[in-house]
């Protein structure tokens, strides 16, 4: 079993489904630990109620991003964590992070990349008026939500939707598939060449 580090900022339902999805054995993985640069984060409590180690960093605390994600690698390697996933994280991951779990970031985004990157992307397509939108696993780069792509899912926009019905729609959406990508990882279905993901069958 391989061990999973998630970072999260907020209510971590994304968490969840990967904390579920573990324990029911539909990811050969567990959750090692849970690190938020949040303390009040609700994904931290999520973790403690499921026995899993919750850690809150405080970025304040650290002179830059170098520094701030040496102690997140510290972290993280002391709880042999092979993949690092993220989840509702809302902060760029720099070089420190990226260079000691090289190919082992993951994350999932709200909406069709390379379409709406960045933050609020249910709300960024809601408002730009697209008739599909949806969600992307895909490993992490140093761009902002450039990496390449692993899965998506794509979801119908309805003319009677707010930003907040398409997210929900949306989520159900990140639920399934964000399980489901780390499961092929896992299981080393996934094959990186360049920008392609190519799933083995
Ligand atoms: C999810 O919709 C996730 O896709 C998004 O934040 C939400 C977190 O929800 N992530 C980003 O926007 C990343 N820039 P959760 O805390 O309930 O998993």
């Amino acid at each position: 079993k391989k061990n999973i580090g998630v970072l999260a900022s907020g209510r971590g339902s994304n968490l969840q489904s990967i904390m579920d999805a573990c324990a029911a054995g539909r990811i050969p993985a567990r959750v090692a630990v849970v690190i938020s640069n949040n303390k009040d984060a609700y994904a931290l409590e999520r973790a403690r109620q499921a026995g899993i180690a919750a850690v809150a960093v405080n970025t304040g605390d650290y002179p830059d991003k170098a520094e701030y994600e040496k102690y997140i690698v510290d972290i993280l390697k002391e709880h042999n964590v092979h993949l690092v996933c993220l989840a509702g994280y809302m902060r760029l991951v720099g070089k420190t992070l990226l260079e000691a779990f090289p190919g082992r970031v993951m994350n999932i985004h709200p909406a069709l990349l390379p379409a709406f990157p960045g933050l609020h992307g249910q709300e960024q397509a809601w408002r730009y008026g697209v008739k599909y939108s949806g969600c992307t696993v895909h490993f992490v780069d140093e761009g902002m939500d450039t990496g390449p792509i692993i899965l998506q899912a794509v979801v119908p926009v309805h003319d009677d939707d707010t930003a907040d019905t398409l997210a929900a729609r949306i989520l159900e959406q990140e639920h399934r598939i964000y399980p489901e990508a780390i499961n092929l990882y896992c299981t080393g279905k996934l094959v990186v060449e360049g920008r392609k993901v190519r799933i083995l069958k």
